[in-house]
């Protein structure tokens, strides 16, 4: 009963937000080039699956997503399931421009998720969400999640399923970060639940390495596909370039 009443709910959110071009709520995204390309902003309140491989800007991604809404005064919560004290993070990122250190610690949260991953999945998606309800953030950020599914005790795939499922009770914008192994796509289990997903990926030109953005999917939002440049600076941030190399 409950089941069917929740799959009506969602039935109807997907309706009202396909129905309406003007009748969803968008948050900035924060990460420059990128609003353009999506209606103006991440759909609110939505979870968004950043998909890539090692070192294709996930993290610098997430942060800046949180920095931006703490510029506008809203909340954010960053977990990190890798078991890095904060000094270890603002050691990476403190040289990027759009990181301001004040900011930690009171309107971006961070939470280490790391000693609590040999817990019962269950547990671990009670632990999150308390966490969630102390501030109720705006913006969330779990960095990355799928190292998470390969930690817990218990069936990983329906770990992930279940909390991305969880994650879109809050009024807020979920960030997921999700690795993927060379020759996997994005990480299948939390993109079905997703409201979006995004692949960042880095390909091989001539003797260098670019970056990239896809939008694999944005519900609700006419979105912008095939694979956009990206580059990455101190000075700008993580910025969707509209000009090919
Ligand atoms: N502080 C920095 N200043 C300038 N460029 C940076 C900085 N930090 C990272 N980068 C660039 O951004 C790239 C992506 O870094 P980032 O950590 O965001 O990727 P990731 O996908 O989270 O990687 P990982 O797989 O290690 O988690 C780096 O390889 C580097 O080129
Ligand atoms: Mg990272």
């Amino acid at each position: 009963m409950a089941k069917n009443d929740g799959k009506i709910l969602e039935d109807e959110k997907e309706k009202a937000e396909e129905s309406s071009e003007t009748g969803i709520f968008r948050i900035p995204s924060g990460i420059s080039g990128l609003d353009d390309m999506i209606e103006g902003g991440f759909p609110f309140p939505s979870v968004i699956l950043i998909a890539g491989g090692a070192g294709t800007g996930k993290t610098t991604f997430s942060l800046q997503f949180l920095f931006a809404g703490a510029e506008k005064g809203e909340e954010g919560l960053f977990f990190t399931t890798l078991s890095e004290p904060t000094q270890w993070m603002l050691r990476y990122s403190s040289n990027f421009n759009f990181v301001k250190k004040e900011y930690f610690n009171r309107l971006i949260k961070y939470v280490d998720l790391g000693s609590k991953l040999n817990e019962p999945i269950d547990e671990v998606i009670e632990y999150i969400n308390d966490k969630i309800a102390e501030t109720m953030p705006q913006r969330i950020v779990i960095d990355p999640v799928t190292v998470i599914g390969n930690i817990v005790k218990g069936n990983y795939r329906k770990f992930l399923f279940d909390l991305t499922n969880s994650l879109k009770n809050w009024q807020a914008v979920t960030v997921l970060t999700g690795e993927v192994s060379p020759g996997e796509m994005y990480p299948v289990e939390v993109s079905y639940a997703a409201d979006s997903v995004i692949l960042l990926s880095l390909k091989a030109e001539g003797n260098a390495r670019r970056k990239y953005l896809e939008i694999l999917k944005m519900r609700g939002t006419d979105h912008r596909t095939g694979a956009y440049p990206v580059s990455i600076t101190r000075e700008d941030g993580f910025v969707v370039l509209r000009t090919r190399f």
